[in-house]
């Protein structure tokens, strides 16, 4: 099941997350509409504010590759926390409403959609007069 191979993957990348600052390890993992998976891992920095999420190395990655359509996205962490606010406006942005699967390390899973994490967005639209 695709969900299952998603999440796998976001577990997955999430171990390869570079996160020497905060030891909080998060993966991600995107399901493209081309039936492509790719993952993405938090890299922190020395100049901490340049660290990236998982979430959106996951799409950046996508997008680099030619994607532009997106089905699902999983988060994985230690705990099963939900999105920042900058990755839910990128996840807005990229991916408008899909549904978005959160897991934790033991595997507890809990299912939203982005519509759900980012209300009255601020999108496209709001740029045309
Ligand atoms: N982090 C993510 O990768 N995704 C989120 O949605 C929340 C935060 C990372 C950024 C930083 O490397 C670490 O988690 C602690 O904030």
């Amino acid at each position: 099941m695709t969900q299952n191979r998603l999440i796998q993957a976001a577990q997955e990348a999430r171990k390869r997350a570079y996160a020497k600052y905060s030891n909080f390890y998060v993966g991600a993992a995107v399901q493209t509409g081309s039936g492509n998976i790719f993952q993405g891992c938090n890299i922190e920095n020395a100049s901490y504010s340049l660290t990236i999420c998982a979430e959106r190395t996951a799409l950046f990655s996508a997008v680099a590759a030619g994607e532009r359509e997106f089905n699902h996205l999983v988060v994985a962490t230690e705990n099963g926390v939900s999105p920042c606010g900058a990755c839910r406006q990128v996840i807005w942005e990229l991916c408008g409403d899909i549904p978005i699967t959160i897991v934790d390390e033991a595997g507890n899973t809990q299912d939203i959609r982005s519509s759900d994490l980012l209300p009255h967005a601020f999108s496209q639209q709001d740029l045309t007069s």
